[in-house]
């Protein structure tokens, strides 16, 4: 990271840390001192609030250390067989909780071979598309989750309605702290950094990551290596 980079970096980090910890400061803090005055509806409001909150900065932990990891060439990515299902599921629910005017269907193509991936790291990739896909999808829409596959690559698509992102954007929301200036993102927290690990995480596992977005839906696409007994055969062949 050269200097600038790192003054970004700080000073985005700091504000995304702050808003989340200043919301569980507070709302902890109006419920220690006015407990017996708070009916329980509100106090359950509360705590799903922090709740929220604290998984936001799990997330964000979570990108921050992989930022820092991404710089070694040699991050340490233990490659097994991954079922993608129970992952996407997982997380799909996860996302769902915190955006939950959010619908998400989820398709996963019949006899969809594992992928050769290192397991953390997918889940990571797929919590930083799905979460995009609430934050900037328009209010109470759907999120679609499809795969389909190849003898090599197993295809994941997330898909979103909402605002589009342009063709002359495409490859720059997959630099480091890219964000596109429109109303809508104005409005949404972010670091510009999510778009950066997943495309450096996918690549690292011998995937590649797409976007197109038109007709006001943007789909992400994730391929990574299947992880099946053709491919491993053939590589064997050619060593
Ligand atoms: N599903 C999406 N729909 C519209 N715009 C998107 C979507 N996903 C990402 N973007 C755009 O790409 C930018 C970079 O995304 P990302 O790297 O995840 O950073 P962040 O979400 O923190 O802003 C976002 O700021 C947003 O402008
Ligand atoms: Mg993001």
């Amino acid at each position: 990271m050269n200097d600038k980079d790192y003054e970004d970096f700080i000073s985005t980090v700091s504000h995304e840390l702050r808003t989340p910890l200043t919301s569980i400061k507070g709302f902890s803090e109006t419920m220690l001192a006015s407990w017996d005055k708070i009916d329980d509806e509100s106090k359950k409001k509360f705590l799903k609030i922090i709740t929220e909150q604290s998984n936001r900065l799990i997330n964000l932990v979570e990108n921050m250390l992989s930022i820092t990891k991404l710089q070694n060439t040699n991050t340490n990515l233990i490659l097994k067989e991954v079922n993608i299902k129970p992952v996407i599921e997982m997380t799909a629910s996860i996302i769902k909780n915190q955006y939950s005017d959010k619908n998400f269907v989820i398709e996963i193509q019949a006899s969809t071979p594992p992928i050769l991936a290192d397991k953390d790291k997918f889940q990571q990739i797929m919590t930083n598309l799905m979460e995009n896909a609430a934050k900037y999808g328009d209010l109470n829409s759907t999120i679609y989750i499809k795969t389909h596959f190849n003898v090599d690559m197993v295809f994941i698509d997330v898909t979103n309605h909402g605002i589009e992102i342009k063709e002359e954007d495409y490859e720059k929301i997959f630099t480091k702290f890219s964000r596109i200036d429109n109303p809508l993102t104005r409005k949404v927290q972010g670091s510009g950094l999510g778009l950066f690990i997943i495309k450096n995480l996918t690549e690292k596992m011998g995937g590649k990551i797409s976007v197109k977005s038109e007709n006001n839906m943007t789909t992400f696409e994730v391929s990574l290596p299947a992880a099946n007994i053709e491919r491993q055969a053939r590589e064997k062949c050619s060593q």
